[in-house]
């Protein structure tokens, strides 16, 4: 009993930690992959062209802050025995992004968003949640999140200021990248959500964008 009274204590901490690192203003996570933005160089972009690609870049680390906590809150719960490997190599591919993103977001002047920790939370209950109904919805649950991610992305192209290659860059790769993760969801058998249930998404999702455009 001692045994898995410690266990909880480590899940507990492990989890804290990882939330708390994924928070931290200047966190000390680091991406597997350099960011697509380096080797290109910096745009000289006006006053409004910055604050815009600013705005945009801290909506997708929002996105991204949602895809650690997700994915961390279904590791807790979901059985997941098959898929575990593609799992974790997609929640290796969100702390890239996540890294890349708060890079431009320092490298245009900007913060991220204030309301991180709400989303955390949220998206670390929804995750649990899922995962503890069945791997079917938490798998079906990471696709339809990917799918409403790409909508994002895609969006995001038209509205970042044309010569901010550096940012374009990094959210083509995501785009790429998150392309991949619904695919992989589900054709390890994620559940294919029924229109209201995508819709109910597209709202949570429209409250996100909109806040952490703003703040
Ligand atoms: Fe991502
Ligand atoms: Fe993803």
């Amino acid at each position: 009993m001692p045994n898995r009274h410690l266990s909880l204590i480590d899940t507990f901490i492990i989890n804290a930690d990882r939330a708390l690192r994924t928070l931290a203003a200047g966190s000390d996570m680091t991406s597997e992959r350099p960011s697509p933005a380096r080797p290109l160089s910096e745009a000289d972009l006006s006053e409004a062209e910055r604050k815009q690609a600013a705005a945009l870049m801290r909506v997708n680390h929002t996105g991204e802050v949602c895809a650690q906590a997700l994915y961390q809150g279904q590791a807790l719960t979901a059985k997941l025995p098959v898929v575990r490997a593609e799992m974790e190599k997609a929640a290796e591919e969100e702390v890239d992004h996540l890294v890349w993103c708060q890079e431009r977001i320092d490298a245009l002047g900007s913060h991220t968003s204030y309301l991180n920790p709400v989303w955390y939370g949220l998206s670390f209950a929804i995750g649990a949640g899922a995962g503890l109904v069945s791997d079917k919805v938490s798998l079906g649950f990471v696709a339809a999140t990917e799918d409403q991610v790409c909508k994002h992305l895609q969006d995001h192209l038209t509205q970042l200021p044309v010569g901010d290659a550096r940012s374009r860059a990094v959210v083509e790769q995501m785009l790429e990248d998150e392309a991949r993760h619904a695919d992989m969801a589900l054709s390890a058998g994620g559940y294919n959500f029924p229109t209201p249930v995508k819709g109910l998404m597209t709202l949570v999702s429209k409250v996100m964008t909109t806040t952490s455009y703003r703040i």
